[in-house]
């Protein structure tokens, strides 16, 4: 089987290459797909794509000209395809739902506890042997309300933790977790959730009725010095609010390992050229904003887990077997 990997980094080929078992053909290709690249696709047999992949109707057009008959998807959301067209023209997709759920809750943990305890500018402090605590003071985890959005394999691995820390955990899922009611986490309305919690953590997909889900009325229902955690997907939150809120003081500190805009900004190396993203410059220049480029799955264990799911899902394709991860 022929494979077109788009958006490839130097450490998917590693992976792609060394858990290779199926011996399949691959070629990498730097940029994402776009319509402006689909046509690199066409004499593969299959492409594999990543979270900021453009596959809309057009590109899933092209794609279908040529002899593409399956999409898998390396990660596990999939908000970034037109599944319609891809039913009408009958191309299969599939995904990695599930890799290292712990891989992004233990990121969000260490993105809680960096703001809180403020290490980024302690390591800065101290590397530049100024070691004053002035400005630095945090607060205690322990007994504070965390408010968990989406209780899915991330949300549940993301309560256990936070659990360990003493803390209080309410939850807002239209479908509640057993496990994660077993834990001790209690579920409310969301507009319970958003007045009652002092850390508040995205962790549900990306849906047309999720999309900016925390705007201005979020934000003003929210607690004075609220926390915000989104390593979700970008869209989650409408980050000209954020901005405003935390202009306005209301926000305390934002976390995010996702971006709106991320699509133009992350995954690539720009310190030659700048952005030209005015949002996203506002956020980074705050100090009680905390920002990574969307590594929250980056371990070594989900890396592996990514790679042999996905040549697990061609294989079956190819064998004709059923698609356990078809989405
Ligand atoms: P999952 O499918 O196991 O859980 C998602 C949960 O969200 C489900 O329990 C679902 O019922 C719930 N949900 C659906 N609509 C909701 C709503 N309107 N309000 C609240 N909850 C709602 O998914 P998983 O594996 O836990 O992943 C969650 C999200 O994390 C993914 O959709 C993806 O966007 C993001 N993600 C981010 C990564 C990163 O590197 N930053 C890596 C992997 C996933």
């Amino acid at each position: 089987m022929k494979i077109a990997v788009f958006s490839a980094q130097p450490y998917d080929e590693e992976y792609f290459n060394r858990y290779n078992k199926y011996g399949y053909s691959l070629t990498f290709f730097k940029d994402r797909l776009c319509d402006k690249t689909a046509k690199l696709a066409l004499q593969h047999d299959a492409i594999c794509v990543f979270t900021n992949d453009d596959l809309g109707s057009e590109v899933i057009k092209t794609l279908a000209g040529g002899k593409i008959k399956i999409i898998a998807l390396r990660c596990a959301g999939f908000n970034n395809i037109d599944l319609q067209t891809t039913k009408d023209l009958n191309i299969a997709v599939v995904r990695v739902p599930t890799y290292s759920p712990e891989a992004v809750a233990e990121h969000t943990i260490a993105l809680l506890l960096t703001l809180n305890r403020k290490l980024h500018q302690a390591h800065n402090r101290v590397k530049e042997n100024n070691f004053s605590l002035d400005g630095l003071m945090g607060y205690n985890l322990h007994k504070k309300t965390i408010g968990v959005i989406g209780t899915g394999s991330i949300g549940l691995a993301f309560c256990r933790i936070m659990k360990g820390f003493g803390c209080s955990l309410l939850a807002f899922d239209p479908q509640p977790n057993k496990d994660a009611e077993a834990l001790g986490v209690r579920y409310v309305p969301l507009d319970e959730l958003v007045v009652s919690s002092d850390i508040i953590s995205l962790h549900c997909p990306l849906l047309p009725n999720t999309h900016h889900l925390v705007n201005e009325a979020f934000l003003e229902k929210a607690k004075q010095d609220v926390v915000l955690i989104n390593t979700s997907r970008g869209k989650l939150v409408d980050t000209q609010a954020a901005i405003t809120y935390l202009k306005k003081g209301k926000i305390k500190a934002l976390a995010i390992d996702v971006y709106e805009k991320e699509e133009a900004i992350f995954f690539k190396d720009l310190s030659g050229t700048g952005i030209q993203d005015d949002q996203f410059k506002q956020l980074s220049a705050l100090p009680n904003v905390l920002i990574s480029a969307h590594q929250a799955f980056f371990t070594h264990e989900a890396m592996y887990e990514i790679v042999n799911t996905t040549y697990q899902n061609l294989k079956c394709f190819e064998e004709n077997l059923i698609l356990e991860n078809t989405v």
